[in-house]
């Protein structure tokens, strides 16, 4: 029997730590998702360190994966890219880290060396970028690797709470960087956020530092609205007629948004965006598209208007950690469903069918959590 056909028989978790394999929810095309034996990474740079996952989540993301959205990930991928864990090893040139540290994992890692990450562009680093559960294995496992640690993980402060902070893998440096900072939002603006997943809820979260006057939410499902409305937002419109348009423009008196924000990546709820801008306004895009929207610049050409994209750069996590720390930001309240890490596929079920089962985000555990 080879060392490999040996490791696949060993079951138990305490003996899986010091064995050479680990559980992992790998990706096999688009529909097909396994929880099955993966090998353990080991350090592979100077710059790497192994985590042992504690906390990990499911993204909006991984559900565009499945779909087939993003081609870039290919059979065989360990998916996610959200999580915290404890340091159990970490490669030469690693100074930051150390053994048993406890960190958050970023979804986006950055060298701190190239051009890009010289200008904050971390999303877009040379050497990484958002390559965590897309071209490099990711966190809805037992273990990761993480290359480039010194720039992609943060310190885990003391009395921390995980389900709460692990929120700053992604989802409010997304919120914040790609809605509310490209979007421009000021105080006094009419904004409209169109979808009340998680996302969307880190943008209506985070929109309120500035104080914005009004905050549609719109979404196709009523208890996402429901939970909008008691994170902040005033007006809610469900769009399954399709006249969330129309509604926007009716009580915004034929004006329209200051700011339109696309938190879903589908092509109905970017022409939303375009419906509702205002003259002068922006429609800031979140939501990672799978296929061709419709530009339409007949209508807008003459609307001084401005449209950003953005992968999320993660540059604002250091700041972000500092609000939820203060109380200011509970973004621990987005959790709706935990499950101990080996129960991952049913935990994809429940997120996959957020509607039926009022779920948000869903938090996965491991037995080992410190
Ligand atoms: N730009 C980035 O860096 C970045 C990072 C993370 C996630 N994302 C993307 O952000 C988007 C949102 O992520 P999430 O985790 O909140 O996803 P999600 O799937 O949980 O939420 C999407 C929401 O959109 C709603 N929706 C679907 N169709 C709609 C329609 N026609 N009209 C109105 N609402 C509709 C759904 O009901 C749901 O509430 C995804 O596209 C995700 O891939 C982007
Ligand atoms: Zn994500
Ligand atoms: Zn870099």
């Amino acid at each position: 029997m080879t060392t490999t056909e040996s490791v696949l028989t060993i079951t138990s978790p305490s003996t899986l730590r010091t064995g050479s394999t680990m559980k992992a929810l790998v990706y096999h095309g688009p529909g097909k998702r396994a929880w099955e034996h993966k090998p353990r990474p080991t350090i592979q740079e100077p710059g790497d360190a192994i985590v042992r996952i504690t906390t990990s989540t499911i993204c909006g993301t991984d559900l565009h994966i499945l779909k087939g959205d993003l081609p870039a990930v290919t059979d065989g991928r360990i998916l996610g890219h959200e999580g915290i864990g404890l340091i159990e090893q970490v490669g030469a040139g690693v100074t930051e880290f150390h053994t048993g540290d406890k960190v958050i994992i970023s979804c986006v890692t950055a060298c701190l060396k190239c051009d890009c990450c010289k200008r904050g562009m971390y999303s877009h680093c040379r050497q990484g970028g958002w390559i965590l559960g897309n071209t490099l294995d990711g966190t809805q496992a037992e273990y990761v690797r993480i290359s480039h640690a010194d720039g992609s993980l943060y310190r885990f402060p003391a009395g921390g709470d995980e389900e709460a902070l692990v929120m700053l893998s992604d989802i409010l440096p997304t919120g914040f960087e790609c809605g509310v900072l490209n979007g421009q939002v000021k105080p006094g603006d009419t904004i409209a956020i169109v979808g009340a997943g998680p996302i969307g809820l880190a943008v209506l979260l985070t929109a309120q530092f500035y104080s914005p006057a009004a905050i549609y939410m719109i979404d196709l499902d009523d208890k996402r609205l429901a939970v909008a409305k008691k994170f902040g937002a005033t007006i809610l419109i469900n769009s399954s007629d399709g006249s969330a348009a129309r509604h926007v423009m009716e009580m915004t008196e034929g004006a329209g948004v200051d700011v339109a924000i696309e938190a879903v990546g589908i092509p109905a709820t970017f022409a939303i965006c375009q419906d509702i801008v205002a003259a002068g306004g922006r429609i800031a895009n979140v939501g990672v598209h799978g296929k061709p929207v419709e530009l339409h610049l007949e209508k807008l050409w003459d609307r001084n208007i401005s449209l950003t994209t953005r992968l999320v750069d993660t540059v604002t996590t250091p700041m972000l950690l500092k609000v939820v720390l203060s109380g200011k930001l509970q973004p621990g309240k987005l959790v709706t469903h935990r499950f101990p890490l080996n129960d991952i596929m049913k935990a994809y079920d429940t997120f996959a069918n957020a509607a039926k089962e009022g779920a948000l985000k869903v938090v996965l555990t491991t037995s080992g959590r410190a």
